[in-house]
């Protein structure tokens, strides 16, 4: 590690309490933080690790009104159905705190507090958007409406998730109420704005001063970079709503801060509580204040502007108003992309996914912890699937380091008394050197979050094990030259020990389980990361009896897995609904299917599939460009009803532009047929 710093501070986004974590959370932010708080603690640096549920927020209050109970009971439920989900996962978090406690509520409400007395920010009063029949204002995802950018008809008030948009509900096009599905009127309120415009030029040379120190991932550089460029706008931090941190002065009494401004100062008051129930109140001190520290923010990409622009603001705000007691910044914030399932997005409401706890019911969780580190989304959207996590389960984790692990434990048991044996004289040079140069590469990955290619050092080094058992062929050995089998034993258990020692950050539970066979005491990451090629076990130390540490999987239970999602086969779909998910009724409705009649159709010039059409949808006319030259003479479709897609984005196609689809049937032998409509329907009826 660079030097100076004494010790780390790691932080991982905290999720909201209103749904389980599903394998993409746990991709993004939550085991590369563990895999970096677990590596520092093996290489005996002090590391404190911090994450909880985000519990305020409209997303919470959203899922509390759609399951009619309080806002309390929703975060209830999930914080504690996610904290036992994180602890079987083996997140080695040192505080799982929560933002409904009251020394968050405090700290909170104390930056607040703080910024107001020192006249940081501003009131405002404007318009905003406001349900009547629900007598409250519609901040956020309570309110949503057409993206102005791409036009997704289901933007959120906050976001729109299809383009990344941040947006403001009144930017929507044609809002509706979320509570009463009915359009918002108006009406003025005031807030409390922070003036992050005022930060832009500190925030792009803290981070390019940062990325220097510490080299910062190409994405998050470009997703700050895109803020820049559009330029950094005041942003409210107090919202009408009675859920949330109380804003402490009279006439708020209606109104809460902005989820994300109490949000990000949980990690604060979640090290104060950690700090606490250690018995050190002030604990947490040095981890915040001292800039010997290194902090270093775990997220996903969606939490990129909160962490590297207005987090970082609010401390620097606060820095220069208490230059009594500055906060460190964010060294880093390594942010991950997302991770898909089979190729398609997460769905709760689909039900396309896996939740942690469901999956854990049924593998262990150091094999999702291998899987999802060989495939994280590092710089790229990535995709998980159950043939790629049955083969690095069979073919890595079982048939590389558990059958090393197994064949040489039964070696010692077969030939040694189940000792180590003795070696005369000690494990070869060059083999030490194999172990130290695995340590020093994944550790020099890990120290860059370069989580894969430090794993891939790991495994390397159990492929060299393998390899080593093999060439040395013991059991050949052990009949012609017992001292050459020996050593080839000795050292092979010592490797096991080393191996051990590094899988830790990312198997934890396997790591353990081989230190236990190797009955050594205490386990892997107390031995710490250095004694991997220097802390050897002396001649005699006895082993425990022979475990198979991972049983493979078998190809039925992963087809069954397959065949669980929705549209597959499996679930009781006609057959040719096969590997297509099953949709709501609400996503079929944003199709606008219409009749159309066509007026006139020509070949596209230098086209040999393409025709452009000419569509009557009864109270308009408009062009479509279809790919059916080779199945149709322009003159046949003069004057049928046909069915469109009315509401297709607009594309260009050989220069021409095209307003819609037709649809047509086609089968695998090539034929193809419009579909047609009888013609007494009017052209410009709904289908449905
Ligand atoms: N709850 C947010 C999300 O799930 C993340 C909050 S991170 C914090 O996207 F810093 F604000 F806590
Ligand atoms: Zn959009």
């Amino acid at each position: 590690m660079k030097g100076t710093f004494k010790r780390t501070l790691v932080t991982a986004a905290l999720p909201y309490a209103n749904g389980k974590i599903h394998l993409g959370h746990l991709a993004g932010a939550y085991l590369p933080a563990d895999i970096y708080a677990r590596y520092l603690r093996s290489r005996k640096r002090e590391v404190a690790f911090i994450c909880g549920s985000d519990e305020h927020g409209v997303p919470i209050t959203i899922t509390a009104e759609q399951e009619g109970v309080t806002p309390q009971a929703v975060v209830d439920r999930y914080h504690s159905l996610n904290r036992t989900a994180f602890d079987r996962f083996g997140m080695s978090f040192d505080n799982y705190s929560r933002t409904s406690l009251p020394l968050h509520h405090e700290t909170a409400a104390g930056f607040f507090r703080n910024f107001l007395d020192r006249g940081i920010l501003t009131e405002k009063t404007e318009d905003q958007l406001f349900d009547e029949e629900a007598g409250m204002f519609l901040p956020d995802r309570y309110v949503e409406g057409t993206c102005p950018v791409c036009k997704n008809p289901d933007a959120r008030g906050d976001q729109c998730e299809k383009c990344g948009t941040f947006l403001n509900p009144r930017e929507l096009i044609d809002p509706r109420s979320k509570i009463s599905g009915k359009k918002p009127s108006v009406r003025a309120t005031t807030h409390w704005y922070f003036p992050l415009g005022k930060y832009q030029k500190r925030l792009e040379e803290y981070i390019r001063d940062a990325d220097k120190r510490d080299g910062w991932k190409q994405n998050v550089l470009q997703y700050c970079q895109g803020w820049f460029k559009e330029g950094l706008q005041d942003r409210a931090v107090t919202r009408d709503l009675d859920w949330g941190v109380k804003i402490p002065l009279p006439g708020f009494e209606k109104k809460v801060l902005y989820v994300w401004f109490d949000a990000v100062l949980g990690y604060i008051s979640g090290t104060r509580e950690w700090a606490a129930r250690e018995g050190d109140p002030d604990g947490w001190k040095k981890f915040w204040h001292d800039p010997s520290t290194k902090y270093v923010a775990f997220i996903g990409k969606d939490n990129v502007v909160f962490h590297c622009i207005v987090f970082p603001a609010m401390l620097m705000a606060w820095n220069d108003a208490n230059p009594g007691e500055p906060f460190i910044l964010p060294e880093n914030v390594p942010a991950n992309e997302f991770l898909n399932f089979e190729s398609q997005k997460f769905s709760k409401s689909r039900g396309w996914g896996i939740d942690v706890d469901e999956f854990l019911d049924l593998f262990p969780a150091d094999s999702l912890r291998y899987a999802l580190t060989m495939i994280l989304p590092e710089s790229r959207d990535a995709d998980f699937t159950w043939r790629e996590f049955q083969a690095r389960h069979n073919n890595e984790l079982a048939d590389i380091l558990g059958n090393f692990i197994n064949r040489t434990v039964t070696f010692a048991h077969r030939h040694f008394e189940g000792r180590v044996p003795d070696g005369g004289g000690s494990t070869p040079a060059a083999v030490l050197r194999e172990i130290g140069g695995a340590g020093k590469k994944a550790a020099a990955a890990w120290e860059r979050y370069s989580f894969k290619d430090g794993m891939l050092e790991v495994m390397n080094l159990a492929r060299y094990a393998n390899k080593y058992f093999n060439d040395a062929e013991p059991w050949k050995t052990v009949k012609t030259d017992s001292g050459a089998a020996a050593s080839t034993i000795a050292c092979c258990l010592n490797l096991a020990r080393a191996l051990a020692i590094y899988i830790e950050p990312v198997l934890p539970f396997t790591a353990k389980r081989i230190w236990d066979i190797l009955r050594l005491p205490g386990d892997p990451s107390a031995a710490g990361w250095e004694s991997a090629s220097s802390g050897l076990m002396p001649a005699g130390h006895p082993v425990g009896s022979p475990e198979i540490i991972f049983t493979k999987i078998e190809n039925t239970v992963i087809e069954e897995r397959m065949n669980s999602l929705p549209g597959a086969t499996g679930d009781g779909d006609p057959a040719g609904a096969a590997q297509t998910p099953h949709i709501a009724l609400d996503d079929f409705k944003k199709v606008s299917l219409r009749v159309a009649k066509v007026l006139a159709a020509e070949r596209v010039p230098k086209s040999e599939k393409l025709l452009k059409i000419r569509i009557s949808l009864g109270d308009s006319e408009r062009q479509v460009v279809a790919g059916i030259a080779k199945h149709y003479e322009p003159e046949a479709l003069v004057g049928r009803k046909i069915v469109v897609v009315a509401n297709l984005k607009p594309a260009k196609l050989m220069g021409e532009i095209s307003e819609g689809m037709i649809l047509a049937a086609s089968d695998e032998s090539g034929n193809l047929t419009i579909l047609t409509v009888s013609e007494d329907i009017v052209e410009g009826s709904i289908v449905k």
